[in-house]
């Protein structure tokens, strides 16, 4: 498909449609879950005009990376699982590619939805576009401007080929614009991550966790990173762990290892120093409840995660993102996000800096108010001829 230009820019080849419109989802990593949960929800609430299908790339696998969101977030099994491969990008996407394209030829869909900026993101919305089939981007025109970033080219190759673009943020319509995507295409419907975060909140409030790990509410810093510039390289990842060390003695920490920080860790032989620090605490990634949990006691985050840097603009908690540069510049203009770079030094000054700030009440960005998949919905849902 192209980009079709109207008033409903993917009406044209679904309005003959008789019966619900068939509607393929795609998550595959983390942080897609979060962000499809509500969205799934949303399309099931409508049977008459959407059928839904949930296709898991299996680009994620360990339990603690995808099956406890499934329980978590109140998701329905994956009607296809395509099992991934794991290994180089090249490797990933090349499977990806050739594993939806079989989905797509044995279950056409109406319109392909993908979320977020991940390699399963990027090759099913290319396979979907070969195949002539719409396909709708949410949480587009995010930008870094660092085409170093992975996530950046799949940002703008996926934005390049959707025909419906979802944004949440203002800057990300302006991006989009300069891009030269035309208007009818941008839907501004706010975050869907926000709408994940808003409705388990409760549940997660209710969790012993902090208990479990023994720490007290707002005395504890929680840290994350994955990036593969942070932790791939033990010059930089050296740089960051140093000043971690320096911070537990202000502060305990709790440290979050996602499964590439841990390969990378023990391939650098730095787990055992780490172990060996009395007030920082090197643990598994945990369930999406437990970390919002974690995420909303906290003193301090330390993250160079996209998702954290939303979750904590809304929960009102400092946030430093080690990193150059993020794609989501509404979490510093509206939030508590502050870039702080990866240089020991720069860590350490702007970690006494937010110990030493008092704490003000979030003002999270307009429409990140939970209803964002609704309103997402009810754009699908105007293009789809009333039956
Ligand atoms: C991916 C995304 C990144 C996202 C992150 C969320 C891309 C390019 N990167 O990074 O944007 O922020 O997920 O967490 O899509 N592994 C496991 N178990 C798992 C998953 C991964 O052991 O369940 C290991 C594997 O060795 C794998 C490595 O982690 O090779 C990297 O996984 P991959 O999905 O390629 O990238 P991430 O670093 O997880
Ligand atoms: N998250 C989680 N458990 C963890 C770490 C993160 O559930 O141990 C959640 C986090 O709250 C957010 C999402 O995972 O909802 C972010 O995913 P990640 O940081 O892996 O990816 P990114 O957002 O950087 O693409």
């Amino acid at each position: 498909m192209g980009r079709y230009i109207g008033a409903h820019p993917w009406l044209p080849p679904l309005a003959d449609k008789v019966g619900p419109v068939k509607i393929i989802v795609v998550a595959g990593a983390r942080p897609n879950f979060m962000k499809v949960a509500p969205i799934l929800a949303a399309l099931h609430a409508d049977p008459a005009r959407f059928t839904p299908l949930l296709v898991h790339t299996g680009q994620h696998y360990d339990y603690q990376m995808s099956d406890i969101f499934f329980t978590e977030l109140g998701l329905p099994a994956p009607d296809r699982f395509l099992q991934a491969a794991s290994g180089s990008a090249v490797i990933q996407i090349a499977d990806i590619l050739t594993k939806f394209e079989a989905v797509l030829t044995s279950e056409p869909p109406d319109l392909v939805v993908v979320v977020g900026d991940v390699n399963s993101t990027v090759a099913c919305a290319l396979a979907a576009n070969k195949l002539g089939v719409p396909v709708a981007h949410v949480e587009a025109g995010l930008r870094s401007g660092d085409r170093r970033m992975p996530e950046e080219v799949n940002r703008i190759i996926t934005d390049g080929i959707a025909d419906l673009l979802f944004t949440y943020s203002e800057d990300a319509d302006a991006n989009l614009r300069a891009e030269a995507v035309p208007a009818a295409c941008i839907h501004r419907v706010g975050n869907v991550m926000i709408d994940s975060l808003l409705r388990c909140r409760p549940r997660a409030a209710a969790l012993p966790i902090l208990e479990q790990l023994g720490v007290e509410p707002g005395a504890y810093g929680l840290v994350t990173l994955h990036r593969p510039s942070n932790v791939d390289d033990p010059e930089v990842l050296g740089g960051i762990l140093a000043a971690l060390t320096a911070l537990q003695q202000d502060l305990e920490l709790l440290f979050l290892a996602h499964p590439r920080t841990r390969k990378n860790l023990a391939r650098m032989g730095l787990e055992s120093q780490l172990e060996q620090l009395p007030r920082l605490r090197l643990l598994e990634p945990v369930g999406y409840l437990e970390m919002l949990r974690l995420q909303e006691q906290a003193r301090l985050v330390l993250t160079d995660s996209g998702g954290v840097q939303e979750e904590t603009t809304v929960l009102g908690v400092p946030c430093l993102t080690l990193r150059e540069n993020t794609e989501r510049p509404v979490t510093i203009t509206h939030g508590t996000n502050v870039l702080v770079g990866v240089a020991p030094t720069a860590i350490m000054a702007a970690a006494r800096r937010a110990l030493d700030a008092p704490q003000s009440p979030p003002t999270p960005p307009p429409l990140w108010d939970g209803h964002a998949a609704e309103r997402l919905v009810a754009v699908l849902a105007n293009g789809v001829q009333r039956r």
